[in-house]
């Protein structure tokens, strides 16, 4: 037996037609760069994650990075976020000169540990070093961080807060998107992701137009954008006015053109993903293993359906043996790889992070999983003895 642990192909195969005729389109347009396609995906994008305003870009780090810029956000600030996730995630905040705080995570739903955080701000502010500025919460494996909470925590000490939901984008908590509490809200279209198109790409949500609007500059090389521009005159195209430093970080037409046919069926998806979660909780239960738990009143994506076993690396072997692919997020956490070893950690070091580092296994999940294939995975966990 083999089978892929994503399978992309399944859902390729079902909106093939639609997405070659959205590219040839794309292809006769010429507007590769910034198309029509581009503004059409934001709407639907926003109106998907129920927010006013999207921003697409290059992909989902630069998303993180966007708001960052934007807030103005530099040496001597504090950015709190996990270590229990993809280097994305941490990486953006030295790019800007500010310092990643890690904060440990709550043991069942792997996601920021409120209590943690308090103690983490605290500790920041009685050092006196740094200013605690942003806390960027992520939405691991697909569901919802405790945004309740770690909104109230914000607003007291004064912070933004970014839900980094590039993989959790689609997920909610009592009805509710992660931009509900959060200032913006950021997404990555990588092709494994639930949301993918056929390359890079990414999104910021937001509900204020004044961010956008800087975003949008950042964006594209620092351009002027039209609060730049109110009560001035320029005898030159101010298309090359640059008013701050930014970057090259746009959604590809084509990409865009793909992501609208592919939000078609994204609900749908999200669906068959629940689907398929169902049947492995319901099929692993008393097996010698840790089934995913999420936040009450919390909806996953199932980027991934991540198991804990103590004996994690038997028994990936074991199912590997049987054609079943398993996969580690995350291996090594992030305040324990070399480059960001030195920043600083919360009160109490981060032990939940670091003993589930050693027990996550991540098991096929995509919504195209067929049930047969997925009894054979349970029954091929149930029989690891090790
Ligand atoms: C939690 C998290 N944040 C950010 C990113 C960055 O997204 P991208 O690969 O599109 O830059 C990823 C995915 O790769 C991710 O899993």
């Amino acid at each position: 037996m083999s089978m892929p642990f994503i399978d992309l192909a399944a859902q390729q195969r079902r909106i093939r037609d639609k997405i070659d005729a959205a590219i040839a389109k794309v292809l006769d347009s010429g507007a590769y760069v910034m198309g029509p396609q581009v503004r059409e995906f934001e709407g639907r994008l926003a109106e998907f994650g129920q927010a006013k305003l999207a921003l697409s870009c290059g992909n989902g780090t630069d998303a993180i990075a966007l708001p960052l810029m934007a807030w103005g956000v530099g040496p001597g600030d504090a950015v709190f976020c996990p270590s229990f996730t993809f280097a994305a995630t941490p990486e953006v905040v030295p790019w800007v000169g500010a310092t990643p705080v890690f904060v440990d995570v709550l043991p069942d739903t792997f996601n920021l540990d409120p209590a943690r955080l308090e103690a983490a701000i605290a500790g920041i502010k009685a050092e006196g070093k740094l200013v605690p500025k942003v806390v960027i919460a992520v939405d691991l494996f697909g569901q919802p961080a405790d945004y309740p909470a770690i909104r109230a925590i914000c607003d007291r000490e004064g912070l933004k807060l970014i839900s980094d939901s590039a993989q959790g984008f689609g997920c909610t908590l009592g009805g509710k998107h992660p931009l509900h509490w959060a200032d913006v809200a950021t997404t990555s279209f990588f092709p494994a992701k639930p949301l993918g198109c056929y390359g890079d790409g990414g999104a910021v949500l937001t509900n204020d137009q004044e961010l956008w609007d800087l975003m949008d500059s950042y964006r594209v090389h620092g351009k002027a954008v039209a609060p730049d521009l109110v009560g001035r005159t320029f005898d030159h195209d101010t298309k090359y006015l640059n008013t701050r430093i930014g970057m090259n970080s746009r959604l590809d037409t084509i990409q865009a053109a793909i992501l609208i046919e592919k939000l078609a069926i994204f609900a749908e998806e999200i669906a068959l993903r629940q689907g398929v979660a169902d049947r492995y909780a319901e099929g692993l239960e008393g097996a010698v293993i840790a089934t995913p738990k999420v936040i009450d009143g919390g909806v996953s994506v199932w980027a991934q359906y991540v198991i804990e076993h103590e004996n994690r690396d038997g028994l990936a072997t074991h199912l590997k043996t049987q054609g079943i692919p398993t996969a580690v997020y995350y291996p090594v956490p992030m305040h324990v790889q070399a480059p960001y070893a030195d920043f600083p950690r919360g009160a109490g070091g981060l032990p939940v992070t670091e003993a589930k580092a050693e027990t996550v296994l991540a098991l096929p999940m995509h919504p195209y999983l067929a049930e047969d294939d997925q009894k054979a995975i349970i029954e091929a966990i149930r029989a690891f003895n090790g």
